[in-house]
C-alpha cells in the first residue's frame, strides 16, 4: 500500500500546496479556503436542497461534486473533502445530527466514565463512502490541485460530545478533565483512535494531505493543553507520519495565539493561524522549519474591495517576513472559515491576487 500514498518528490513539485508544507517555494503562492465549499455558494445550496448535511457526507457522488464546486469557481490550490467533523462519531453509531444554523448536537451527552467505556469504536468500513468520494476526486482533480482530507481532533470532538452541541465557555467538557483525568484521557484517547482511522481511510484512498482541526482548544490555557490534549492529538500525527510520511500535516484552531507552539511541537508540519497573531510573530511562536498556513479575517472579506486588497497584500508581507525568518512555507487562507454571507466573487478575486503576487 505504501506505493500509493508516499508521493515522489517530482509530485510534490507539481503541487504548489504540498511543496510549500514540505519547505519549499514553489512558483506561485498555493491558496486555499477553510469552508470554501457550504453556503457561500448558490451551487451548494442547489445541490444541498432537501438532503440533510450527514446524509450529504455518506454519498460519494455529492461529496465529490460539492468538493470540486469551490476549485472550478475560485482556482485554488486546493480542494478540501466535503465532510464534517462528526462523521466517523456518526459512522461509529452515535446519535447525533448536524442542524442548520446550530451545529452538531448529541442526543445523549458523553459526561461519566460509563458513557465513555460505551463508546463504539469507528471500523475503517464505516467510513467506506468517505474513502470512495476521496477516489473519485483523485481522479477529478486537475493536476496541481491538491485534495486536503482531515479530521476533528481530540479536544474539540470531545467538547462536542461533552457539551451535547455548540459551547461557548466549554464548562461541561472542563469540569470533566479537571475532576476525572482518568476517565478524560480515555475518551480522548479513543477519540484519537477514531481520528487516525478516520484519516488513515482518507489518506489511504488518495487523500495528499491532512489537517486536523481542534477549532476550540484555544479556550484552553498553554499549561492545561499540554497536559489533557497535546498527548493526544501527537499520537494522531505520530500514527500518520508512520503510515505515510510524505503526506503534510496541518494542524489548525480558533484563537490558539498562546498555543502555536505546542501545537506544532504536537507533529504538524504546517500550523494555521487565525487572525488575532501576524504571522511574522506566530513564526517566532512556532519556531523555524514548520509551515505557516493563514490568516486573513474572514470578516475582512465583507469590506469594499480596496480593503480586502490591502489586508491581502498584508497578509502576504508578513508571511514573506515569517520565511525571511526561517518558516518552512506560506499556504494563504482564512483565519477560519469563509462566513456564509460572504460574496464568492470576493473569494475568487482573492485567489487571483494571491497568484499575482
Ligand atoms: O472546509 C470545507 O469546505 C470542508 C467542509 C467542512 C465542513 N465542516 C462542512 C460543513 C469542514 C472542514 C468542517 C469541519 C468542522 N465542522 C469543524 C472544524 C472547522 C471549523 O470551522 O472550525 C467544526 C467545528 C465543525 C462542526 C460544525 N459543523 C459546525 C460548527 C457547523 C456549522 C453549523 C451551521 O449551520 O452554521 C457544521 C455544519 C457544516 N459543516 C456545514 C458545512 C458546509 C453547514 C451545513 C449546511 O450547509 O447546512
Amino acid at each position: 500500500m505504501s506505493d500509493t500514498i508516499e508521493p515522489k518528490s517530482d509530485t510534490v513539485a507539481a503541487y504548489p500546496l504540498l511543496a510549500a508544507a514540505a519547505g519549499e517555494r514553489p512558483a506561485r503562492r498555493p491558496v486555499w479556503f477553510m469552508r470554501q465549499a457550504g453556503r457561500s455558494l448558490p451551487e451548494y445550496r442547489k445541490v444541498r436542497e432537501g438532503i440533510g448535511m450527514l446524509q450529504s457526507c455518506f454519498r460519494p457522488d455529492l461529496v465529490c461534486e460539492i468538493t470540486l464546486q469551490p476549485v472550478r469557481r475560485h482556482r485554488t490550490d486546493a480542494a478540501i473533502l466535503f465532510s464534517d467533523i462528526v462523521v466517523p462519531l456518526k459512522a461509529a453509531g452515535i446519535d447525533l445530527d448536524i442542524v442548520s444554523g446550530i451545529g452538531p448536537v448529541v442526543e445523549q451527552p458523553v459526561r461519566d466514565a460509563a458513557a465513555v467505556a460505551a463508546l463504539p469504536a469507528l471500523d475503517a468500513q464505516q467510513v467506506e463512502p468517505v474513502a470512495e468520494a476521496v477516489r473519485m476526486l483523485r481522479g477529478e482533480l486537475a493536476d496541481g490541485v491538491a485534495l486536503i482530507g482531515f479530521a476533528g481532533a481530540p479536544f474539540t470532538l470531545a467538547s462536542y460530545l461533552v457539551e451535547g452541541g455548540p459551547s461557548r465557555n466549554h464548562e461541561r467538557t472542563k469540569a470533566l478533565m479537571y475532576s476525572d483525568p482518568q476517565t478524560w484521557h480515555t475518551l480522548l484517547g479513543s477519540l484519537a483512535d477514531t481520528a487516525i482511522t478516520f484519516l488513515t481511510a482518507q489518506v489511504e484512498a488518495g487523500a495528499q494531505a491532512f489537517q486536523l482541526f481542534d477549532s476550540w482548544a484555544g479556550v484552553l490555557s498553554l499549561a492545561d493543553y499540554r497536559e489533557y490534549v497535546q498527548p493526544h492529538s501527537a499520537r494522531v500525527f505520530a500514527a500518520m507520519k508512520e503510515l505515510s510520511p510524505a503526506t503534510p500535516a496541518f494542524h489548525f484552531g480558533v484563537g490558539t495565539g498562546e498555543l502555536l507552539g505546542a501545537m506544532g511541537d504536537a507533529g504538524a508540519d504546517v500550523v494555521g493561524v487565525d487572525w488575532r497573531v501576524p504571522l511574522d510573530e506566530a513564526a517566532r511562536r512556532v519556531g523555524p522549519g514548520k509551515a505557516l498556513q493563514g490568516n486573513l479575517d474572514p470578516a475582512t472579506l465583507m469590506a469594499s474591495w480596496d480593503t480586502v486588497e490591502a489586508q491581502v497584500r498584508r497578509v502576504c508581507a508578513e508571511a514573506d517576513a515569517a520565511l525571511a525568518a526561517g518558516a518552512g512555507g506560506h499556504v494563504f487562507n482564512l483565519g477560519h472559515g469563509v462566513l456564509p454571507s460572504t460574496d464568492p466573487g470576493v473569494l475568487t478575486r482573492v485567489v487571483d491576487l494571491v497568484h499575482s503576487l
